[in-house]
């Protein structure tokens, strides 16, 4: 496993399992192979009505605590319920949480990252970050915040590179963090003729091969998977390196594609969504 220092000196894993869509079994099953695999860093959310689950699985799998870097977010519904942390807490069934996200810019935001500083400032959030925000949100962050965000997680894959963003995230050391680092298992990504090509010559899985572009690139991957033999694969990243000259080949897919496209309308729906999450497993 390689690791990223963030700007608040927390060491993270930059490769975990992400749990986007997985039902509370799901997860549970997910979560439990990967950390038995040996991933250390998972990522979830409010919304993804798993957080127990999740918690199950860490407690199951029998890693002590401290061994796991445990990622999550709070949803734009929660930003202003002063218990919105408190009862994350307690559904991931755990006293501190490593990285804590704003899911989205939507709604009371700024409320939502108060929130985060305060748990930050009582050791109950090791690293606070951002999902979903663009560099002028960013700014605004930055601009009115105590504690800076460490992380942006976004959409970043071989077609959507996001170069622009880095080098402005770079300027302040906030790490990014791909999701959707598999372009959510599009077939045309995965088999574009470049991945076929090196995963021949590394005797790798395409997969493999943009994942580790990933991590080469600095970026903080967690792909999410359902599939014992994607997670047991996906997380043998560590003992190949691409080449300058094949890296640069895949530099050469961006076309800033994005699978997912955020509007205000989608925004305004999101602060009005509440997920269910007192029902889940
Ligand atoms: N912050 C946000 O707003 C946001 C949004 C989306 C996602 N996320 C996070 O990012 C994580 C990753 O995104 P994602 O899971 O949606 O997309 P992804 O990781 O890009 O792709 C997942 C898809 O790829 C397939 N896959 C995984 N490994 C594979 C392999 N080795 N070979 C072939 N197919 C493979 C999976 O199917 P199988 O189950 O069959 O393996 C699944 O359908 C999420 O799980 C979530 O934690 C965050």
């Amino acid at each position: 496993m390689e690791y990223l220092v963030l700007n608040n000196g927390i060491k993270m894993p930059m490769e975990g399992i992400g749990t986007f869509l997985l039902s509370p079994d799901e997860a549970e099953q997910s979560v439990l192979n990967a950390l038995k695999t040996g991933y250390r860093l998972i990522d979830t959310a409010n919304a993804y009505v798993n957080e127990k689950a999740v918690g199950r699985a860490i407690k199951k799998s029998g890693i002590t605590r401290e061994d796991i870097f445990l990622e999550t977010k709070i949803w734009p519904s929660f930003y202003e319920q002063e218990d919105a942390i408190e009862k994350t807490l307690e559904r991931l069934d755990t006293d501190y949480i490593d990285l804590l996200l704003i899911h989205q810019p939507a709604g009371n935001y700024i409320a939502g990252y108060r929130l985060m500083e305060k748990y930050y400032k009582e050791g109950k959030i090791k690293a606070i970050g951002l999902s979903n925000f663009n560099k002028e949100q960013i700014q605004e962050i930055l601009d009115i915040c105590e504690v800076e965000p460490a992380i942006l997680q976004t959409e970043v894959h071989p077609y959507n590179q996001e170069k622009e963003l880095k080098e402005f995230l770079d300027k302040y050391g906030i790490a990014i963090q791909a999701w959707y680092p598999l372009g959510h298992g599009d077939k045309t990504l995965l088999e574009e003729p470049v991945f076929n090509k090196l995963a021949k010559k590394y005797k790798k899985s395409t997969a493999q091969i943009i994942l580790r572009w990933h991590i080469q690139n600095g970026t903080i991957v967690i792909p999410g998977s359902k599939n014992p033999d994607h997670i047991r694969d996906n997380f043998y990243l560590f003992d190949f390196s691409l080449t300058d000259e094949e890296m640069s080949e895949i530099n050469s897919l961006n076309q800033d594609k994005r699978y997912y496209t955020s509007t205000p309308e989608l925004l305004d729906s999101y602060v009005k969504m509440v997920p269910p999450v007192d029902e889940q497993k």
